[in-house]
């Protein structure tokens, strides 16, 4: 690895037009993390001694996002080559005739690089022969609006890159194109910088034109390929959902060979942080949202829903179950069918299998929640907590009104509302008593026929 030291600019002032949002692009998500963030993650590793993000002028949101990198404003827009002078004020040191380290240059629409190819390029920087630019290159059989690339027939070396709309019929017909990420020594880069013009298609300044200058002062410039994957720019809504698709197949690949088994994994959803341990099953139509965890041998079943949720080795989930932030399942506690679990920790072997909600609680290990029970945690003002000791039970169609405290081992009976404390080992019961009128079923059919009210032929 060279040793050398990095400064990273991203390029994130462009509107966004195409996104046809009132949210800046590069804060649009990917797999529940913003793309500037997939940028910032994959250069992470890297180790970057300073990180500059270029913004627009009123993208106080992005500059609030990339904390506590440094942002700076772009304004005018003039091209991406003019967007990265702006950032030589921040990066002293390697940018004056004496300065030393690298200058990596990454656009912050394009959320699938990856560390392993941002590796490549550093060490290709470091090589015997020594480029003093590197260029993130692909192949495409449709290379579309993709800056093209030149490179010499003999050696390889990169000649120059031509914009799509500047490009001759000869040149449209080169299939290897320009990611756009660059790595450069910081002198050469901030040299070449300064002597583009903007005498093109487009009127801007193309970063892309310091390689033709490149080559006429004999400054070495090499191209490293990746695939189309990887370099995917997302200007709009569809080019996001694309974005999507390849970060979902990275993904369940990940949870695969990781060991998890998935049934139908093309129906199952991820999140950029989803941890699941060896052995997990996940059924089909299965959502996890950000910050889930699921330990080993545990199984969420179909079509549930989890967020901000870890799951203990051997739980069960689901089907049709929420987990919502806050929710921490206990080794081997099951939660099954139309169960929703907010901020709320199930202890080893506790159980909630069918239409319930636990909000704001502690249930003790193995206690037994019973059918259509109810934590009313919040009475139009306050959230209010619930606790429930271990082993204890609660009857069906129980709805304990928070602040309230269950002890260990008492028995709610069924269709209680539950206001007061139960200490341990209680039984607590709190319904109307039951009458039971003897014959009574029949007296009242009776007299509804009397009265001529009965059903007839409605
Ligand atoms: C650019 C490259 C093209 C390459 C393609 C890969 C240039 C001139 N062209 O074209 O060779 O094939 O990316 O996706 O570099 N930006 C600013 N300030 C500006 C202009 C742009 O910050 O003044 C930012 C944008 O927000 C964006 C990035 O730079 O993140 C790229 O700009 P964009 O206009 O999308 O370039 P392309 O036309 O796609
Ligand atoms: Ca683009």
């Amino acid at each position: 690895m060279n040793p050398s030291k990095l400064a990273v600019v991203i390029l994130a002032a462009g509107k966004g037009v195409r996104m046809a949002s009132r949210k800046p692009k590069v804060l649009h998500e990917v797999a529940g993390k913003a793309m500037l963030h997939h940028v910032l993650d994959a250069v992470a590793p890297l180790g970057p001694e300073r990180v500059v993000v270029v913004v627009g002028p009123g993208m106080e949101t992005v500059a609030e996002s990339a904390r506590p990198h440094r942002c700076v404003v772009q304004e005018p827009q003039l091209g991406t080559g003019h967007a990265v002078t702006m950032a030589r004020e921040a990066l002293d040191g390697y940018v004056e005739p004496d300065g030393d380290g690298q200058v990596l240059v990454l656009f912050g629409d394009t959320p699938l690089v990856t560390t392993e190819t941002l590796e490549r390029m550093a060490e290709a920087v470091g090589a015997a022969e020594e480029p003093a630019l590197i260029a993130l290159g692909f192949r495409s059989p449709e290379p579309a609006n993709y800056g093209r690339m030149v490179l010499d027939p003999d050696d390889g070396r990169l000649l120059g890159i031509v914009e799509a709309a500047d490009a001759s019929a000869e040149e449209l017909a080169i299939e290897l194109c320009n990611g756009g990420a660059m790595l450069g020594r910081g002198p050469e880069l901030f040299a070449l910088l300064d002597r583009i013009g903007n005498d093109n298609a487009k009127g801007e300044y193309y970063l892309t034109d310091i390689y033709a200058l490149a080559a006429q002062e004999g400054v070495s410039a090499r191209v490293i390929e990746t695939e189309e994957d990887e370099i995917l720019g997302v200007n709009s809504r569809a080019e996001l959902a694309v974005a999507e698709a390849v970060m979902q197949r990275r993904l369940r690949d990940r949870a695969l060979a990781g060991g998890a088994t998935m049934l139908d994994p093309m129906t199952v959803w991820f999140s950029h942080d989803t941890r699941l341990g060896r052995d997990v099953t996940v059924e089909p139509g299965v959502f996890f949202g950000p910050g889930v965890s699921v330990g080993e041998g545990a199984v969420i079943r179909a079509f549930s829903h989890l967020e901000g949720a870890e799951v203990a080795p051997g739980a069960s989930v689901g089907p049709y179950a929420r987990l919502r932030p806050g929710a921490v399942l206990g080794e081997s506690a099951r939660v099954g069918n139309f169960v929703e679990v907010k901020n709320a920790v199930l202890g080893a072997g506790a159980k909630a299998n069918h239409l319930t909600y636990l909000g704001d609680s502690e249930v003790g290990a193995g206690a037994n929640i019973g059918a259509g029970t109810i934590t009313c945690n919040y009475d139009g003002f306050g959230k209010h907590r619930t606790a429930i000791g271990a082993g204890a039970f609660i009857g069906s169609n129980t709805a304990l009104v928070a602040p309230v405290t269950i002890g260990e081992g008492a028995i709610v009976g069924a269709g209680s509302t539950i206001t007061k404390d139960v200490s341990a080992d209680a039984l607590a019961v709190a319904r109307g008593p039951q009458k039971g009128i003897e014959s009574g079923a029949a007296r009242l059919r009776a007299r509804t026929r009397k009265n001529g009210s009965g059903s007839k032929d409605r």
